[in-house]
């Protein structure tokens, strides 16, 4: 029965190429990598250099400890027989009462951009939401320059809600922050097409 759902929740976690996992203390030096990699931070809300124990320590406090509000995933892909971690994504702040939540996808991996993973495990993640989570409603962000990131949003069916005027510092600019919601009745509406 339990073997049943937990192959069940790793059904609703699977893409056509993608797998959604939980994290793993032994991911710590993949987050190291991908956080300190400044060409992937530039479009995140993070900007000082992580040391090992700080991302060891990340790791155990927010993603181990914290599953009431946060569940944190590695993002996979196959490559032959063997798989490949090429990311991370989350929903976090869940909000149990209002049913609502926000959500963050990362390709950690440069090599891996531009190939439509971003967008499937978003929609992966997005399902999870509405179809496990029961939310009502989910949002998530991009900096007005994060061109990818807004295309892989729109196609998946968020919508534009807002714009956080000059919220960031990043390479030397003030740069805005739109703002992203998707309510599961649009998401349900979209699928059924
Ligand atoms: C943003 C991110 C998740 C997108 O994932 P991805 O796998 O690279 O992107 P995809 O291949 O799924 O493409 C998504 C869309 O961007 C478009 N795209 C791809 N490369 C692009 C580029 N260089 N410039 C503009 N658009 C581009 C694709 O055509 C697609 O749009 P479409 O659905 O309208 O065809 C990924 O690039 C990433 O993690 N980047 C670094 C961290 C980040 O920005 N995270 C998001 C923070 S808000």
């Amino acid at each position: 029965m339990i073997l049943k759902k937990i192959r069940r929740k790793r059904e609703m976690l699977k893409g056509k190429r993608v797998l959604l996992r939980p994290v793993k203390r032994s991911d710590a030096m993949l987050f190291f990598k991908w956080f300190n990699d400044t060409e992937v931070t530039k479009y995140l809300n993070l900007h000082l250099p992580l040391s090992e124990v700080e991302v060891e320590k990340w790791i155990e406090e927010t993603i181990i400890a914290r599953k009431q509000m946060d569940i944190f995933f590695v993002i996979e892909i196959s490559e032959g027989r063997k798989t490949k971690a090429i990311g991370t994504c989350g929903i976090h702040k869940i909000n149990a009462k209002d049913r609502n939540a926000e959500i963050d996808i990362i390709i950690g991996e440069k090599k891996q951009w531009g190939k439509g993973y971003g967008r499937e495990a978003t929609g992966v993640l997005i399902k999870y939401c509405f179809q496990e989570i029961n939310l009502r409603r989910i949002a998530t962000g991009a900096y007005s320059f994060n061109k990818r990131s807004i295309r892989a949003l729109l196609s998946v069916g968020f919508r534009k809600e807002g714009r956080q005027l000059q919220i960031v510092f990043k390479n030397g600019k003030y740069h805005d922050n739109i703002l992203f919601g998707l309510l599961k009745k649009e998401w349900e509406t979209r699928t059924a097409d």
